[in-house]
């Protein structure tokens, strides 16, 4: 019998129970049955897991956005994808903390055969992320001075990586020595230790009091007062996560006005509409990585039914780069 992860309360890492579960009996028309062999963890599992971001059903639900694995059924309608193609996906409906499940065939994409199932289930949403965060919502330039929290964090190598291939100057955060030569290795230009020094005092000293046009923030609270005084006038302040809990209430006039700052809060959905875009966010990522200019960085592989202990290790700081499940 199939096993999946199902959350029937919020809470922490211990509301995770490893279940039997029945598949359905049919398939629906457009949908693909997808018998995993790799998940991917996000922090966004956390959110969800605790009640930060509401949950697109009533409880209980199994959680994960982000998978990968072979085809072994496919519904009438499906012309995309055959009995044997290698998968994956980084998308609700979400349901990725199972061993096999039936997903819509225009939000699956296939995996190229230079990668491996388990390096597409590390990075592919986090990847798809940095797409569309560097190219599309703001393009960042050569030789341009950026912000991004968390640079040793899944999100934030691939980051760091990406920044490099571009020629641009990445200025990462990190809470240790040793995360941040892990991002300097990935090609984050300057590193400073959040715990220890004064992001906005040493962004100045390295942008010569200029401050950087745009600041990519995922850690939140803890984080948003100096990423606000980090920023040039008429910065952008993209808020794309709060690994240190959400912000408190503003003052909008107070924080945004003395330098007629700009604020966006996106989220990959809306980054990867349709089918297309889709396709056009992951193809990007993939020749990346076929040319070497980014890798995936898979920091532990953790049995599904641990899923406990993962949601605890990423929570904990202890990670670095991306944590997979195995079903
Ligand atoms: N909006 C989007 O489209 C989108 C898509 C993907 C991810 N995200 C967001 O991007 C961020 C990074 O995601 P990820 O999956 O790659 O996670 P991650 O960066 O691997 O893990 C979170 C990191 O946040 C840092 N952190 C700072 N304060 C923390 C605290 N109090 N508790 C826990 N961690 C803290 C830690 O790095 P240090 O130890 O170095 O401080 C930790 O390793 C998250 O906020 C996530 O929600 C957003």
């Amino acid at each position: 019998m199939p096993k999946q992860i199902v959350i029937s309360e919020l809470g922490g890492p211990e509301v995770l129970k490893y279940q039997n579960y029945d598949l359905p009996s049919n398939i629906k028309n457009n949908e693909v049955r997808i018998k995993h062999t790799a998940i991917g963890l996000n922090y966004i599992d956390t959110y969800h897991r605790s009640g930060i971001y509401p949950l697109p059903s009533t409880l209980p639900v199994c959680p994960g956005l982000e998978a990968a694995g072979e085809v072994v059924d496919i519904g009438v309608n499906v012309k995309a994808f055959k009995i044997g193609d290698r998968v994956a996906y980084a998308s609700p409906p979400m349901g990725a903390y199972c061993d096999i499940r039936d997903f819509p065939e225009n939000k699956l994409i296939n995996i190229p055969n230079f990668l491996k199932n388990d390096d597409v289930a590390s990075i592919l949403l986090q990847g798809m992320t940095v797409e569309y965060l560097f190219e599309r919502l703001y393009k960042i330039q050569k030789n341009e001075f950026i912000l991004f929290h968390a640079a040793a964090g899944g999100v934030g190598l691939v980051a760091s990586q990406w920044a490099k291939s571009i020629g641009c100057k990445m200025i990462g955060t990190v809470s240790t020595k040793e995360k941040g030569e892990l991002a300097k290795e990935h090609g984050c230009e300057y590193i400073i230790n959040y715990k220890e020094e004064n992001v906005s005092k040493k962004v100045m000293e390295i942008t010569n009091n200029e401050g950087v046009q745009v600041v990519y923030d995922g850690v939140g609270r803890d984080t948003f007062l100096e990423s606000i005084n980090s920023l040039s006038v008429r910065g952008l302040l993209v808020s794309l996560g709060q690994s240190s809990g959400m912000v408190d209430k503003l003052d909008l006039h107070q924080i945004f006005n003395p330098k007629s700052l700009f604020y966006t809060r996106p989220n990959l959905m809306n980054y990867t509409l349709n089918n297309e875009e889709l396709k056009e966010c992951s193809n990007k990522l993939f020749e990346k990585m076929r040319i070497g200019e980014i890798k995936s960085n898979i920091f532990k592989k953790i049995k599904l039914e641990e899923a406990q202990k993962a949601h605890e290790i990423l929570q904990s700081r202890k990670s670095f780069g991306s944590i997979i499940l195995e079903p």
